[in-house]
């Protein structure tokens, strides 16, 4: 197959759709974020990339923690909102009903299935995004979406962000550190 060079861009196929969550002000502030991942695994570390201009970004220096939420799908209404609208102009604090954990200053939404609990790690300055490292201090699921003690994908029901469009989870293709077994020169 002959390649064609795009240009430079972080391109990644999906990516997940997560709120971070941070008090601003004493106030809870969600912002929907696309750029994020897992950091490490031992300590338990993710990370996201934001925006200089981000309100959000406000409280996570003010207290050193965030929280990323998980919404489910049917939720996508509200995680949109958070992505369009700043709270610099309108008070995203009644958009989810928020709970605080271990750590008293990073708000999680109750309505998202699943909320990871960060304390800020480091930060980068990347240029325009700063990333962000959080140790996940704690991870908390509503009952009905654990399955053998962790989030099951099919119950929480995430929202996958791809081509300026959300996506649902779609096929079962094969088992991960299973289906190479089968590569012809094993
Ligand atoms: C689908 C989607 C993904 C986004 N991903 C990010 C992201 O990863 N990082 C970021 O800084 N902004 C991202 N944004 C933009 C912010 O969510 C948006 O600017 C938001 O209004 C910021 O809210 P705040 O100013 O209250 O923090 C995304 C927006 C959408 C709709």
């Amino acid at each position: 197959m002959e390649k064609t060079a795009l240009g430079p861009m972080p391109y990644m196929s999906i990516m997940p759709i997560l709120l971070v969550g941070a008090l601003v002000k004493e106030k809870p502030n969600y912002m929907t974020a696309a750029w994020a991942s897992v950091a490490c695994m031992a300590p338990p570390m993710v990370c996201v990339a934001l925006n200089r201009s981000r309100y959000t970004l406000k409280g996570i220096e003010e207290n050193g923690t965030f929280s990323l939420n998980v919404p489910s799908a049917k939720g996508v209404t509200e995680a949109d909102y958070c992505g369009i609208v700043s709270g610099v102009v309108k008070d995203k604090s009644t958009v989810y009903t928020s709970f605080f954990g271990k750590l008293g200053t990073a708000p999680m939404s109750k309505e998202c299935p699943v909320n990871l609990e960060c304390r800020v790690f480091q930060s980068l300055e990347c240029g325009s995004h700063i990333l962000y490292i959080g140790e996940v201090i704690e991870v908390y699921a509503d009952r009905e979406c654990v399955t053998d003690g962790k989030p099951d994908v099919n119950k929480v029901n995430p929202l996958v962000y791809s081509q300026t469009t959300y996506w649902k989870i779609g096929e079962e293709v094969a088992k991960a550190f299973s289906a190479g077994k089968n590569y012809v020169n094993w």
